[in-house]
């Protein structure tokens, strides 16, 4: 008879990824680290070991974790109130607008609980203005290789064939066009056309900005044919490039008619936003819209208190950026197989001839969170109050790890 095997035991990780997999959607590949906390720009796991965070929940977390005036008043609020839906008023909402209209430029805001679902919304913007003008005027022109979100309207945008091969057929009327490509946007824009979407830095696609002229002439054709033009800010904006959204940066800055902004905007606490001008936000009246979560007391409340700091971060976030991306290109010198450096601010895409796969694996276990887009180019998207301690540490592990590839 063969001997009994001893039982062997299971960790507190394992026990909690081995019951997702039992129970949870298996739609995410997550990385086997099992997080307990985080404090400032570390992120703790479930056995205490620490890992510098890079990727702040895919650019969510701009002042890290667990910082000092955001707990304060989420502990204050929650004891007030979280919710009370959007039949009433709380205090934090108008504020939190005004707010978005003086950085932004743009006046009217509606509230969300994500990226996604602002898109969704500013998407409406679009139909409800164009069929005011004519029922053919519902054509769409969005941006090849952009990333919009993963609901049905967000991915019919979506310029990347691999997120919406599934669900077709999706929104009719979408036409895509090169990148920076002036011409074949002149081409695309029509008197059909209701709206021009168009991604400020492609993120997901692998941190490329769009040019100032290219952003200039989309701003002309809009107002040509009465189209809108919707600038995605969901992971390029919101400080993450220095200024408070990314098209502040094209010189001469090139302003849309709707704005949409989520990641980072309440800190860790789920909040989209649209932000538009009065003639699109005129397209949009009592009854055609709204979300039972959206722009909640607690939410708008962390996003104000999170506001208030980011003015004085802008620089630090435009020089640390500097810092960071001069850094990550001496690493071009010595690392043949590293391309380019880009991005700005804290928003930084390192372009490889190899895949990142695995190097995003070696630098977890190395104690460094990243992560990889496009097969090729790590991806950046470290919280705002880092220093230029934290870089050396990070670009420290990333020389490590390119030496292994090396070998
Ligand atoms: C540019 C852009 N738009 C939209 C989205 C969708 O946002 P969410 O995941 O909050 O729905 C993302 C998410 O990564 C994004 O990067």
């Amino acid at each position: 008879m063969a001997e009994a095997q001893p039982v062997a035991a299971v960790s507190a990780a394992q026990a909690i990824i081995d019951l997702e997999r039992e129970y949870v959607l298996q739609n995410y590949s997550r990385y086997p680290l099992v997080v307990r906390r985080g404090k400032g720009p570390y992120i703790y796991d479930i056995d205490g070991r620490r890992y510098l965070d890079f990727i702040s929940g895919i650019g969510v977390n701009a002042l890290g974790h667990a910082h000092p005036r955001i707990v304060k008043v989420i502990r204050e609020q929650a004891a007030l109130l979280l919710h009370c839906s959007n039949l009433y008023y709380h205090p934090y909402q108008g504020p939190l607008a005004e707010r978005l209209a003086a950085i932004s430029g743009l006046k009217r805001s509606f509230f969300c609980n994500s990226g996604t679902e602002a898109m969704e919304g500013a998407l409406k913007m679009i139909r409800a203005h164009g069929t005011r003008v004519s029922p053919d005027k519902y054509e769409i022109v969005s941006l090849e290789n952009s990333f919009h979100g993963r609901t049905l309207g967000a991915l019919s945008v979506t310029g990347q064939p691999k997120y919406r091969k599934d669900f077709e057929p999706l929104l009719p009327g979408v036409k895509f066009v090169p990148f920076n490509d002036t011409g074949a946007l002149e081409q695309a824009v029509t008197t059909r056309t209701a709206g021009i979407v168009i991604e400020v830095i492609q993120g997901e696609g692998g941190i490329f900005p769009v040019s100032p002229e290219y952003a200039r002439r989309a701003r002309e054709l809009a107002d040509k044919h009465d189209a809108l033009l919707i600038f995605d800010e969901i992971q390029c904006g919101v400080g993450r490039p220095g200024v408070y959204f990314s098209y502040q940066l094209l010189d001469p800055p090139v302003l849309p008619d709707v704005m949409v902004a989520a990641k980072p905007m309440s800190c860790g606490l789920p909040l989209g936003v649209i932000v538009a001008n009065e003639r699109a936000a005129a397209s949009i009246t009592a009854g055609m819209h709204g979300s039972t979560f959206g722009g909640g007391a607690l939410a708008c409340r962390v996003a104000l208190e999170f506001l208030d700091m980011l003015k004085d971060l802008l620089p630090h976030i435009e020089q640390i950026g500097e810092y960071f991306r001069s850094e990550l290109g001496e690493l071009l010198h010595k690392f043949s197989f590293l391309k380019e450096v880009r991005g700005r601010g804290l928003m930084v895409g390192l372009d490889m001839d190899v895949p990142g796969k695995q190097m995003v694996i070696d630098a977890m276990n190395d104690g460094l969170l990243i992560n990889c887009t496009h097969d090729t180019v790590l991806r950046f998207l470290p919280p705002y109050i880092i220093t230029e301690r934290e870089v050396d540490a990070a670009v420290k592990v990333l020389t490590r790890i390119f030496r292994r590839q090396k070998a």
